[in-house]
């Protein structure tokens, strides 16, 4: 009877890809030993397959019993585990039907996703120092990294391709082509915080926001028609393959390096972002019952230069300015709980991985990792943001641009890197093209102050203020603004008249 039961209902969920009529009980695929699962406050939620018809799992840590959940007529048998503090090693085990599985070195922590595009998948072997960022990785036992394999699909699944099981990072091909953004995050991080940190790499090369967003996703926002083909282009194929599967295991943030392939379309991106950010902590959030956060941290990496070109005004910029919801900084009132590493002055015109693949990595990670401080762990006195202009002020034909209401002294570099847009009336709409550049004229210890003199004749009011809106706005470190404490860049903006 529960036999046919089970039978029928296979049968029925097959069409969903959702059915396990192996018998022997076992962990969905990416429980593994050594992996980190979520810290308390919140509750790890672990599935598995193949309780028997009937009878119930047996849920065990460290020789202790936490539950007997049954399984469902698909077999699938799942259980919050009760909330554990930081640490380990534990030893986890399910038994059903006289068969037992067990996950050893288990730790308790914070489990992080790494995703985007071919920026996140970056390995840490195209890294120069590498093998001693290995190393360094290696000091860390309370690290773990676990990669899953590229997987494109029409519909979701429940399992995803494991490509690196969970394991303790070492001198190894798995560790060596694991992320460098992802571990260097990582090993930066957990020089500030003292619990496990399970790094989960799901990242494709060349890939749009919308093969990483749900249908729920796609439909918040006007979307840009493709044509058909069957590639990891496709929206949500990658969300399908590489994101849904997951979505059950307890989270505690995710970081993200994308955007790159949607410079073509940018005015679509910052409704596209924040849809997908909602979506995952909605989606997250629910397949966790509960236990991830609707709200949990997201960083991102706002994109690096690439070409070594200058006048490149459109693509790049605008993306950039998309990724923050066109805030220019994060979080805001639009993406709460988002942090995010400015790079656009990190550029690498000589890398043999080509100029969009910078290989100043470190640099990134370093600047994640402290956003995440401040953002994602409430760490008290963290200057993590650059300079932000709060006050422009114009007198004859200078404009002065005063930074975080005066509260954070900068450092300037260059004079070069501002531009304003001219038009008969303040009203005048300023164009993506056809901004003159106003140098920096002189600078107090918080404001720069601009020489608007480019802005002359017929049409001599100043409409709008730029900054750094280049696809590659300067050298090396080199941009024209930067907290003297901090030495983070100032991001890039662009503000329309009037300037009150
Ligand atoms: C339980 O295990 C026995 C022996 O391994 C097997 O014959 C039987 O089919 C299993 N029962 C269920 C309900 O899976
Ligand atoms: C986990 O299992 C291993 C191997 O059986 C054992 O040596 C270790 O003591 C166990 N750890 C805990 C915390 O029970
Ligand atoms: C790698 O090299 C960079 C730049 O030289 C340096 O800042 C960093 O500390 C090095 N990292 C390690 C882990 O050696
Ligand atoms: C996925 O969808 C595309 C477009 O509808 C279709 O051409 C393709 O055959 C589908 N692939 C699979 C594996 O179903
Ligand atoms: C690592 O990769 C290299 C080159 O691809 C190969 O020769 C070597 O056998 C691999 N090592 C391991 C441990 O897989
Ligand atoms: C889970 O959260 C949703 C909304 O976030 C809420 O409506 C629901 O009651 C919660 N369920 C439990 C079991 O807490
Ligand atoms: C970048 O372009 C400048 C100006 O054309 C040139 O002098 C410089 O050598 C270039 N740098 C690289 C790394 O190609």
């Amino acid at each position: 009877m529960m036999d046919g039961l089970r039978l029928n209902l296979c049968l029925i969920l097959q069409i969903s890809a959702f059915c396990y009529n192996d018998a022997a009980v076992r962990f969905a695929n990416y429980y593994a030993s050594h992996m980190v699962l979520q810290k308390a406050p919140a509750q790890a939620h672990i599935w598995g397959t193949g309780g028997a018809v009937g009878q119930s799992v047996t849920v065990v840590i460290d020789g202790k019993t936490v539950g007997t959940p049954m399984a469902n007529g698909a077999g699938v048998w799942e259980i919050l585990l009760p909330a554990t503090p930081a640490g380990g090693p534990h030893n986890i085990s399910v038994t059903s039907n006289g068969t037992t599985v067990t996950l050893s070195d288990v730790l308790f922590g914070d489990v992080w996703i790494c995703s985007g595009q071919s920026n996140m998948g970056y390995q840490i072997s195209q890294i120069r120092n590498y093998s001693s960022v290995v190393t360094s990785a290696m000091q860390r036992p309370n690290l773990r990294i676990s990669e899953l394999r590229q997987n494109a699909l029409n519909a979701t699944v429940k399992e995803p391709l494991i490509g690196t099981p969970w394991q303790k990072p070492g001198h190894d091909n798995t560790t060596h082509s694991f992320s460098a953004v992802c571990l260097m995050f990582a090993i930066e991080l957990s020089q500030h915080v003292t619990q496990p940190l399970g790094m989960v790499e799901t990242d494709w090369g060349g890939t749009p926001v919308e093969a990483w967003s749900s249908p729920t996703a796609l439909a918040a926002c006007p979307q840009h028609k493709k044509k058909r083909a069957i590639d990891p282009h496709l929206p949500s194929v990658l969300y399908n393959g590489m994101i849904a599967p997951i979505l059950p295991m307890t989270i505690f943030g995710a970081i993200w390096y994308q955007g790159e392939s949607n410079a073509g379309k940018p005015q679509l991106y910052a409704c596209q972002i924040e849809a997908m950010i909602s979506d995952w902590r909605a989606k997250f959030h629910q397949a966790s019952k509960n236990q991830t956060s609707n709200t949990f941290p997201f960083g991102f990496v706002q994109l690096a230069p690439n070409r070594n070109v200058t006048g490149a005004h459109t693509g790049f910029p605008d993306l950039r300015w998309a990724q923050t919801a066109e805030y220019g900084y994060v979080p805001n009132p639009t993406l709460k709980n988002v942090f995010m590493a400015v790079a656009m002055d990190l550029p690498d015109y000589a890398s043999p991985y080509g100029t969009i693949h910078p290989r100043t990595k470190e640099d990134v990670a370093v600047r994640l990792a402290l956003a995440a401080r401040g953002v994602a762990y409430g760490q008290q006195n963290i200057d993590f943001k650059g300079p932000f202009p709060t006050h422009f002020s114009q007198t004859g034909q200078k404009l002065t641009v005063e930074y975080d209401n005066g509260n954070t002294d900068i450092s300037v570099r260059t004079t070069a890197g501002f531009e304003v847009c001219c038009g008969l009336s303040e009203s005048h709409v300023c164009p993506g093209n056809g901004w003159t550049a106003a140098p920096i004229s002189g600078h107090s210890a918080t404001s720069v102050t601009l020489d608007t003199s480019g802005c002359q004749g017929h049409s001599h009011v100043v409409a709008g203020v730029r900054y750094a809106w280049e696809e590659s706005p300067c050298d090396f470190k080199k941009c024209a603004v930067y907290g003297l404490g901090t030495n983070l860049p100032a991001p890039p903006f662009v503000k329309q008249a009037p300037f009150s």
